[in-house]
C-alpha cells in the first residue's frame, strides 16, 4: 500500500491492484477521517431513530436473521486523483488508487428502515459511525436522499470478500452505496436517523460538495453554490504498461480496470498514439452492474515511442474527458490517463540487460550527447561492469545517439 497517513489511517492501492477482478482486502484503499475505533461485535447495536414509527436497536444477530444480499461494488474516494489537479488542492494527495472493488454481503438498508416503520416524512437518511473526532473537529456524518436509501442495492454490509468486515473497513457494519462516492459508505455504523431534510453538518454543507460543472482553475466557490457529491463518473486506469517503461518489441498488452457510477459502464478503448485513434479493449471480468471490470488489449508492439491511453464510456454515451475541468476541492477526477512507453527493436534488447541493471533509464534519458560522447560513455560503463555483447556495441551507441542527442 501507499501510505498517505498512518493515523488517521489513509492508504492507497498501488497500480497493480487494477489487474485484479476483485481487490484483496490487504490492497483495498482505506480512508478515515478520525482514528480507527474498536466496535465489539458481541455488544454491537444499531439504533434506528428519527422519522420512524418505532425506533429500534438491532444486534448483529438480528441483522443476520434478515434476508441477506450480496453484490460486487466499486468504492472510490470522491477525491481520488486529487494530486493531478493544477493548481494543487489541500486534501489527501491520491493518485489513481483511492478506489477498490470488493464483494459485499449484508442486508438491505430498505429492510432495516421498514423494520422501524420509516415515515413518509423521511427525506434523508443520516449515518453515524462510532469513530470519535479529534479536538473540536466535527463528527463525520453523512446523509443520502431517501430514494437512494431505499434502492434495493443499498446495503448495510457485515462481510467483505467473504470475510467478516475488517476493522479498517468499518467492522462490524458499514454502509454500501453502489455507484456513489466513498464518503457515503460510512464505517463503524452504529446509528441511523431518518430526517425530514438534508443534514446540516460540516460534511454535508461544507465538505464533499462539487459545483456540478468545472470552474476556472483557482476559483473559490461558496459551498452554498455547490451540491453534495453523489454518483461517481466513468473512469479507466491503466495498470500495465507502467509509465516511462522501456521494453523489447513483440506481443505485449495494455490492461487495467474501468468502472462507472449511476450510469453503467459501456465500453473501454485503447489508444497508442496519444488519442488520435482508438481500438476496442476486451472486458475480462463479469462483476455485474456495480463492480469494476478488468480489461485487456493485445498489443503487437513495434519499435517506437508511444503515448498509451485508455478511455471508458458509460451507457449514456459520456466518455472520459481528455482534459480535466477544475473544481475547488479536487473531486471526481476522471481525465484520460497517459502512459509513455518506449519499444526497442529486437537487436537492441541487450540495452535492458546491458544498461538498465544498475540504474534506470532516467539517468540516460537526461543526457543530450553526441555520438562520440555516447561512445565514450558506453566504454566507461563497460569499464564499470556493463556487459555489452561486441556485435551490439555499435547498435547501442547508434540508438543512444539517435534518441538522446543535443
Ligand atoms: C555496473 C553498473 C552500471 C551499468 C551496468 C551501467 N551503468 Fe551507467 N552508471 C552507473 C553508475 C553508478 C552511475 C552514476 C555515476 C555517478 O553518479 O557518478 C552511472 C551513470 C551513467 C550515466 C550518467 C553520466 C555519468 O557518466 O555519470 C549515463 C549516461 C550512463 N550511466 C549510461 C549507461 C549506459 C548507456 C549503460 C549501458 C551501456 C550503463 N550506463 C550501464 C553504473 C552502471
Amino acid at each position: 500500500m501507499i501510505f498517505h497517513s498512518r493515523k488517521p489511517e489513509d492508504l492507497e492501492m498501488p497500480l497493480d491492484g487494477f489487474l485484479q477482478a476483485i481487490t484483496p482486502i490487504d490492497l483495498f484503499y482505506v480512508r478515515s477521517h478520525h482514528y480507527t475505533p474498536t466496535v465489539e461485535a458481541e455488544s454491537f447495536s444499531l439504533k434506528v431513530s428519527g422519522e420512524v414509527g418505532t425506533p429500534v436497536a438491532l444486534s448483529l444477530k438480528d441483522l443476520k436473521k434478515m434476508p441477506r444480499i450480496e453484490l460486487v461494488g466499486v468504492m472510490e474516494c470522491a477525491g481520488n486523483g486529487r494530486s493531478f489537479y493544477s493548481p494543487r488542492l489541500p486534501g489527501l494527495q491520491w493518485s489513481h488508487g483511492g478506489v477498490g472493488n470488493a464483494r459485499w454481503a449484508g442486508v438491505r438498508l430498505a429492510d432495516v428502515l421498514k423494520k422501524a416503520g420509516v415515515k413518509a416524512s423521511a427525506k434523508h437518511i443520516l449515518f453515524d459511525g462510532a469513530d470519535v473526532p479529534v479536538g473540536t473537529m466535527p463528527k463525520f456524518q453523512r446523509t443520502i436522499p431517501i430514494k437512494k436509501a431505499l434502492d434495493p442495492d443499498t446495503m448495510l454490509a457485515f462481510e467483505m470478500n467473504g470475510q467478516p468486515l475488517p476493522q479498517s473497513h468499518g467492522a462490524p457494519l458499514r454502509v454500501v452505496v453502489p455507484g456513489w462516492g466513498g464518503d457515503c459508505w460510512v464505517k463503524w455504523l452504529t446509528g441511523i436517523q431518518a430526517l425530514d431534510k438534508e443534514f446540516e453538518g460540516f460534511f454535508m454543507k461544507t465538505g464533499y460538495r462539487h459545483p456540478g460543472k468545472g470552474v476556472p482553475p483557482g476559483t473559490a466557490v461558496d459551498p452554498a453554490q455547490m451540491k453534495p457529491v453523489e454518483s461517481m463518473r466513468v473512469k479507466s486506469v491503466i495498470a500495465t504498461p507502467k509509465d516511462s517503461i522501456v521494453f523489447p518489441q513483440g506481443m505485449s498488452r495494455v490492461a487495467g480496470a474501468a468502472w462507472s457510477g449511476e450510469v453503467p459502464l459501456a465500453k473501454v478503448e485503447v489508444s497508442l498514439d496519444g488519442g488520435r485513434s482508438w481500438n476496442p479493449a476486451r472486458l475480462t471480468s463479469s462483476n455485474g452492474r456495480w463492480g469494476w471490470q478488468t480489461w485487456d488489449y493485445a498489443w503487437n508492439a513495434t519499435p517506437g515511442s508511444y503515448r498509451v491511453q485508455a478511455r471508458a464510456t458509460d451507457a449514456s454515451g459520456y466518455t472520459q474527458p481528455s482534459e480535466q475541468e477544475w473544481n475547488p476541492s479536487g473531486y471526481l477526477w476522471n481525465a484520460v490517463q497517459t502512459v509513455r512507453a518506449e519499444v526497442l527493436p529486437l537487436q537492441m534488447t541487450s540495452y535492458r540487460s546491458s544498461c538498465l541493471g544498475c540504474h534506470n533509464e532516467d539517468l540516460i534519458r537526461g543526457q543530450k550527447l553526441t555520438r562520440a560522447q555516447w561512445e565514450r560513455e558506453v566504454e566507461k560503463m563497460m569499464r564499470w561492469g556493463a556487459q555489452v555483447p561486441a556485435e551490439q556495441k555499435a547498435n547501442l551507441i547508434d540508438y543512444l545517439a539517435a534518441r538522446y542527442k543535443p
